[in-house]
């Protein structure tokens, strides 16, 4: 008896790999769209392992947090490229996930039998965000520091006295201080595992309902006589030799960042996060990491009612959670882009031309114009979804056909 075989006569292995790679069946006009799931497989597994191996050599303490990453970066052989992995790793990873989600939106993968799958994508980009922003505080810089005090305030502007013990519960204390770095240390350290979790059960939903593709057409609807999708190949080896690709692509930037511009100008690492933190010296101008400030501009854009900045906080959350609603706001009789008109296409362009313009905007210290024109653009951003059940039935669609084409 092979050694296979008695393995599979106690756990099912073969069967596994069969029915989620040799044979499992996924559509084959997969593009360049296709490869950011496996991608963000990837850069999660990279976190999780410099974050473990950081998390050995890393002070959760006030006093010597900020003093234990310099250690890691001049004393630890090789800890600067340990954290600049970690450091770009973060940054690569919001990159890949924007760019997995706008394949969903583009291709309407978000829509029928899909919106579960989208829905847990959604659970995992909120859950990417929290640990994200927990993260952040822990170099106990500047930035980690005021970038903290502020996002946790926002909690205190919850109404009808809730959000003060809120906000004082989140911190353990009433300013950021040792307790918070140590409860967002332990966070920090969790969360991933979750997200670890979270993209498996996204796999499980996949799986069920099949890879949707750039046409936007059921491949599981035209099968051959032995049950096997006509426009299906095995994703083993296909799709797996052809993701080996795109993680060489991948790392050729991603080694590049690391050891030329690993700060990328302040984008990635931002300059007052070289500086320790300083309960008494506000930096002259707080922004988030790159990757939230669309989301920080329309927090600004929002004036505050009541003396009361809730109404940004509403708006904020809002505009995270209205991906939620995708499947049901998107009316149009067919999925992808291809066989949309106008009346999608341009109100796409309009939607990434909003929050490309907000993540600028959320960078810079707010003027009278820039306010002006972060609330012209978040108006833009929520028009896109609101408005969606209306264009997207409106706009004139090209029939699909049959078998995918290209
Ligand atoms: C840790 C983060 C994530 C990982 C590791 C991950 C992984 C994957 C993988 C491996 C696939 C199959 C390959 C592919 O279609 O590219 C996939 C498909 C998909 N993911 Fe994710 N994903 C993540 C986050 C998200 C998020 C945030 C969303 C949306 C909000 C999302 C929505 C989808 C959808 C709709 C599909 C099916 C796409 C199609 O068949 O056209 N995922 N994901």
């Amino acid at each position: 008896m092979s050694f296979m075989n008695w393995i599979d006569e106690r756990f099912p292995a073969t069967k596994v790999w069969n029915e989620h790679l040799a044979q499992y069946y996924a559509p084959k006009n997969f593009n360049f769209w296709y490869y950011f799931g496996s991608l963000a497989m990837l850069v999660l597994v990279l976190q999780i392992v410099t974050g473990v191996w950081l998390a050995m050599l890393y002070k959760p303490s006030a006093a010597d947090a900020f003093a234990s990453v310099e250690y890691i970066m001049r004393d630890v052989d090789y800890g600067w490229l340990l954290r600049y992995l970690h450091s770009t790793g973060a940054s690569a990873f919001f990159l890949v996930i924007y760019l997995h989600m706008f394949r969903g939106l583009i291709y309407g993968s978000y829509r029928k039998p899909r919106e579960l799958l989208w829905i847990i994508g959604v659970i995992i980009y909120l859950a990417m965000m929290a640990t994200a922003f927990m993260g952040y505080l822990l170099p106990w810089g500047q930035m980690s520091y005021w970038g903290a005090q502020v996002i946790v305030n926002l909690f205190a502007a919850v109404p009808f006295g809730i959000g003060e013990p809120l906000s004082i519960w989140i911190r353990g204390d009433y300013v950021i201080s040792d307790a918070t770095l140590n409860r967002f240390f332990a966070l920090h350290f969790l969360l991933p595992f979750v997200l670890a979790a979270l993209v498996f059960i996204h796999i499980v939903a996949l799986h069920k309902v099949g890879s949707n593709n750039p046409d936007g057409i059921e491949i599981k609807k035209n099968k051959d006589e032995n049950g096997i999708p006509k426009d299906g190949i095995p994703f083993h080896p296909y799709y797996s030799v052809k993701d080996i690709v795109g993680v060489g692509v991948f790392l050729i930037f991603f080694t590049a960042v690391i050891f030329f511009w690993p700060d990328f100008g302040g984008l990635f690492l931002e300059p007052p996060n070289f500086e320790p933190a300083n309960p008494l010296k506000t930096p002259d101008h707080i922004a988030p990491v790159w990757y939230f400030t669309p989301f920080y501009a329309m927090l600004r854009a929002v004036p505050p009612m009541f003396n009361s900045q809730f109404p940004g906080v509403l708006v904020m959350f809002a505009a995270i959670l209205v991906f939620f609603f995708l499947p049901w706001l998107d009316r149009s009789p067919v999925k992808s882009i291809r066989y949309k008109g106008m009346l999608f296409k341009v109100p796409v362009a309009i939607f990434v031309i909003s929050f490309v313009v907000l993540a600028w905007l959320g960078m810079q210290p707010s003027t009278p114009v820039k306010t002006l024109l972060a609330q012209i653009f978040t108006a833009l951003y929520f028009a896109f979804f609101l408005l969606m059940p209306f264009y997207s039935k409106m706009d004139k669609t090209k029939p699909v056909p049959e078998r995918v084409t290209k």
